[in-house]
């Protein structure tokens, strides 16, 4: 996102100087030579800077200040002052305004102000960023989960979306590395350029050597015509290497040149093309490990771990689970008139599982129970064998329910979720009110029952 400034001062030298420091600093600038430009160029878009003089013919600081605050109180104004106006000014900047600066200053000494003034605003932009997603979504943009380990990870995401430098994303396999690369690419200036997703593991090396770096024609049996590679395809892009760990040794040398060099050559070509795009790099494998076996480059692995994103596995964030559950169930029930909701007893299934396939096995579940179920709530039936008789990952030896322990579970779970009341247990478990009492009686949960209907 860019942000704009814009530049009010009478004096050419001065406008030129700020232009110039302004648009080294990466912003969108606007100029106003007059007052009355300046309070145009206001009214007419967002402004998140104003750098202007004290005093202009025909404006006073104050009139300018009100002026920009009622454009947005989020715009910082920066006050340039010669001395005489300086205790004015000093008492305007308490007054609000944001920042002062005396004339005549050097170049350098109003880009170490702005410089400042732009960090803290792009700060306060993400934790705003961070905190709308988070109020109005379960998440932040596609991904879902609210739980301090995804916040962390939103944060980094949002830290990292303006830069350009190699990102890697780690995690399990099905935590969601892929959405994160997205989102680094859609939170970011380049979200309108191409996002650009390799797998390294899903080709021969060959193959995965010309679709990354392009070819010439010749360059091989078959290569009947150049065709440039993915790395430069994406111009300004995002390239996403996923599974990087997969890319064979020869090919990590020559990414790393790429990388470094920022220059690609196509397979058998001695021209070489720029690689102009963001690199972020996948992988559900322990480096390291890669690394002391001799799979992975040390160097590449430095270069590409500039900042990494490590997402969390699924078990170690259980009360992200119910929001992705619903997540889920919107998306994939449909107006096909399939559940809408998920049993108590059901999602109490979900969560004391330990999805070792990670949210994708999360996903896989709710589509299949919302395929197969036929009540408006998804119920434990519709769930998958192995999560109803999972092993229960107990803090030491692993031991498995017993058939007898679930079905107690579930019709304890059922009474309490129903205030007792029998008819509606036996419907949410999907068997007959007979069957309820005979259990109930068998289990000796009488007392739900009983305690719920006195209180
Ligand atoms: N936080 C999340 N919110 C919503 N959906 C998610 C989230 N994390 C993952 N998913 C979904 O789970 C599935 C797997 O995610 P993704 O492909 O990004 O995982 P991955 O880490 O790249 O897995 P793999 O290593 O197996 O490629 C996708 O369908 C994705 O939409
Ligand atoms: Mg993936």
């Amino acid at each position: 996102m860019d942000l704009h400034i814009l530049i009010a001062t009478q004096e050419k030298p001065r406008r030129d100087l700020c232009f110039e420091v302004a648009k080294r600093l990466g912003l969108a600038v606007s100029l106003a030579e007059s007052a009355l430009r300046a309070f145009d160029i206001l009214d007419a878009g967002r402004v998140d800077v104003v750098l202007a003089d004290a005093r202009m013919p025909g404006l006073g600081m104050l009139d300018l200040l009100k002026s920009a605050r009622e454009n947005s109180p989020e715009t910082d104004v920066i006050v340039m002052a010669n001395s005489t106006e300086a205790e004015l000014a000093q008492q305007v900047v308490k007054g609000g305004a944001c920042e002062c600066i005396i004339r005549p200053f050097e170049a350098d000494d109003l880009q170490r102000l702005l410089g400042r003034v732009i960090q803290k605003k792009q700060m306060s932009t993400e934790n705003r960023l961070l905190r709308e997603q988070l109020e109005t979504h379960r998440g932040l943009g596609t991904l879902i989960g609210s739980s301090a380990k995804m916040q962390k990870v939103y944060e980094m995401i949002l830290k990292v979306a303006a830069k350009r430098h190699p990102v890697l994303v780690l995690g399990e396999s099905g935590t969601g590395k892929e959405l994160v690369a997205r989102a680094i690419h859609s939170y970011g200036p380049w979200r309108d350029l191409p996002f650009v997703p390799v797998d390294c593991g899903a080709l021969s090396a060959t193959l995965i050597e010309s679709e990354l770096f392009g070819h010439v024609r010749g360059a091989f049996t078959g290569a009947n015509r150049d065709r440039s590679g993915l790395l430069v395809a994406g111009g300004k892009g995002t390239v996403f290497l996923d599974e990087i760990a997969e890319l064979p040794v020869e090919l990590q040398s020559k990414l790393l040149r790429a990388i470094q060099e920022r220059e690609v050559r196509p397979v058998g070509s001695n021209r070489r093309m720029p690689l102009e795009a963001r690199i972020i790099a996948g992988t559900n494998q322990h480096l390291e490990g890669a690394i002391t076996r001799g799979t992975f480059r040390k160097d590449l692995f430095f270069r590409l771990n500039v900042v990494s994103v490590k997402l969390p596995p699924l078990r170690d964030r259980k009360t992200d689970i119910p929001a992705l559950v619903h997540h889920f169930i919107d998306r994939y029930s449909g107006t096909s008139g399939g559940a809408k909701d998920i049993s108590y007893e059901a999602m109490s299934r979900l969560m004391s599982y330990d999805w070792p396939g990670n949210v994708r096995e999360l996903e896989n579940c709710i589509q299949r129970a919302l395929a197969l179920g036929s009540s408006p709530e998804i119920q434990m039936s519709d769930l998958p064998s192995n999560l109803l008789y999972a092993m229960q990952a107990g803090s030491g030896d692993r031991r498995i329910s017993t058939l007898r322990e679930l079905e107690r579970d579930a019709i304890r779970q059922a009474l309490e979720m129903t205030a007792g009341d029998r008819l509606r247990a036996a419907r949410l478990l999907g068997i007959g009110k007979t069957t309820v009492y005979r259990k109930i009686k068998e289990y000796g949960l009488e007392d739900i029952v009983n305690s719920s209907h006195l209180s």
